[in-house]
C-alpha cells in the first residue's frame, strides 16, 4: 500500500514517514521545502534502510501535483503540508488561507480525479480556541482565535462537506495537541526557522547555548503554579497515531475526528524543571508578560482515540526531554 505524505519532509511528516516505512508501507512525499530540508528524508531512509519517493512539488501547483498521481499509484494520503506559525498568520492571513485552504482544495481535486479518497488530515487543538473546560473532548465548541486556526477549521469543514457530498471519501481529522520530542536516534527532529515560537525548541536552544534565556510568558494564570498548562505529545507517538488512523479508515470507512494528545497537562515550570532533571542542563529563565493570544490551560480528553483507534501515548515527559535534547545537541544547527 502506497501512502502519499504531503509535507513529509517537515517535523511531524518525517517522523510519520519513518513510522510508515517501518510498518511496511510504501511512501511518496510531496513537499515544497518551504519549511524543511530534504536532508530529513535522507535520514529517514538511512534509519529505516528503505527508500521513499520524493517530489519537490507545491500543492498550489496543481499540474505538478497531478503528475505525481499519474506517475505513482497512490492508495491514501496523509496531509501535513501547511503553514503553521500563528503570529505570521495574523500578519499575512491571505498567504495562510491560500496555502493551507487552496492547497487542500487542489489536493482533494487531484485525489478525486485519481479515485484516491482516503485522507488523514493534520488538524490542531487550536480549533478549540480558549476551551470552556478541560480536558477537551472532540465535541467541545470550536472557536479558533487566529487565521492559522481558522484555516484548520475551514479545512475540517470542507472535508466534512466533501464526505457528505460524495460517497467513498474516508477522512480522519486528527487534532494534535503540542507535538514535541524527536526520534530516539537524534537524527531527525524539529528544525524551526529563526527563533523558535514554541516552548520546547526554545528550551533546547537555551541549553545548547544558541539563546541566552527562556522568557516565561506569564505566571499569573489561574493554574497551580501560575504558568500555562499544555498537553505535550511525543512526536513518535503522534506519528504512530497516523498509522492507527489509516487502519481504522480501512476497516471502518467514514469520517472520524480524534484528539491526539497525552491526555495530561504540564505547566511551563514543570517542563523547565523536567528538562533540567532529565538532561542535567540548567535553563536560565525569567518571568515576562503573558504572550497575547495565549490561554491558561489546554489538554486533551483522549478517551475516544484510546477506545476507537487503540492508540495512546507511551512516551512521557522524561523521554520527550531526553529525545529533544539528543536531537538538539547532536544537531545544534538543525539539518544545516
Ligand atoms: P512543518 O512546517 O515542519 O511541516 C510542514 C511541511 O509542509 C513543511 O515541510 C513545508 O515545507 C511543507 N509545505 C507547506 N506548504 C506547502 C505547500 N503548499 N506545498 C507543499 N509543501 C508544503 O510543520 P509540522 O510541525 O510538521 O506540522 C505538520 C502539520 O501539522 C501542519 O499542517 C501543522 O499545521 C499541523 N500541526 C502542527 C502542530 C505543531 O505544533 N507542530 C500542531 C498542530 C497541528
Ligand atoms: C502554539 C500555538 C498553537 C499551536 C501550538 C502547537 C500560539 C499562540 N499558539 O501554542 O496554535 O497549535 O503552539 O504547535 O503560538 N511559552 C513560554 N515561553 C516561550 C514559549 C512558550 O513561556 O518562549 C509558554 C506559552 O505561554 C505556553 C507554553 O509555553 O504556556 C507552550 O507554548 P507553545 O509551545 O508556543 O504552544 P501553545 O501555546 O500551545
Amino acid at each position: 500500500m502506497k501512502i502519499l505524505v504531503t509535507g513529509g519532509a517537515g517535523y511531524i511528516g518525517s517522523h510519520t514517514c519513518l513510522a510508515l516505512l517501518d510498518a511496511g508501507y510504501e511512501v511518496a512525499v510531496v513537499d515544497n521545502l518551504s519549511n524543511s530540508k530534504e536532508e530529513s528524508l535522507k535520514r529517514v531512509q538511512g534509519l529505516t534502510g528503505k527508500t521513499l519517493e520524493f517530489h519537490k512539488v507545491d500543492l498550489l501547483d496543481k499540474r505538478s501535483l497531478n503528475a505525481v498521481f499519474e506517475k505513482s499509484s497512490i492508495d491514501a494520503v496523509i496531509h501535513f503540508a501547511g503553514l503553521k506559525a500563528v503570529g505570521e498568520s495574523v500578519s499575512i492571513p491571505l498567504r495562510y488561507y491560500h496555502n493551507n485552504v487552496t492547497g487542500t482544495l487542489n489536493l482533494c481535486d487531484v485525489m478525486g480525479d485519481h479515485d484516491v479518497r482516503t485522507m488523514v488530515f493534520s488538524s490542531s487543538a487550536t480549533v478549540y480556541g480558549d476551551p470552556q473546560t478541560v480536558p477537551i473532548k472532540e465535541d467541545s465548541p470550536l472557536s479558533p482565535a487566529n487565521p492559522y486556526g481558522r484555516s484548520k477549521l475551514m479545512i475540517e469543514e470542507i472535508l466534512q462537506d466533501l464526505h457528505r457530498s460524495e460517497a467513498g471519501w474516508n477522512i480522519a481529522l486528527l487534532r494534535y495537541f503540542n507535538p514535541v520530542g524527536a526520534h530516539s536516534s537524534g537524527l531527525i527532529g524539529e528544525d524551526p526557522n529563526g527563533v523558535p515560537n514554541n516552548l520546547l525548541p526554545f528550551i533546547t536552544q537555551v541549553a545548547v547555548g544558541k539563546l541566552s534565556e527562556l522568557s516565561i510568558f506569564g505566571n499569573d494564570y489561574p493554574t497551580p503554579d501560575g504558568t500555562g498548562i499544555r498537553d505535550y505529545i511525543h512526536v513518535v507517538d503522534l506519528a504512530l497515531g497516523h498509522i492507527k488512523a489509516l487502519r481504522i479508515l480501512a476497516s471502518n470507512p467514514g469520517i472520524v475526528v480524534y484528539n491526539l494528545g497525552a491526555g495530561r497537562g504540564y505547566s511551563v515550570l514543570e517542563m523547565v524543571s523536567g528538562f533540567e532533571k532529565t538532561t542535567g542542563q540548567k535553563i536560565h529563565s525569567k518571568i515576562v508578560a503573558r504572550r497575547p493570544g495565549d490561554i491558561a490551560s489546554c489538554y486533551a480528553d483522549v478517551s475516544r482515540a484510546q477506545r476507537e483507534l487503540g492508540w495512546s501515548s507511551e512516551r512521557g515527559i522524561d523521554e520527550i526531554c531526553a529525545d529533544a535534547w539528543r536531537w538538539q545537541s547532536k544537531n545544534p544547527d538543525g539539518y544545516e
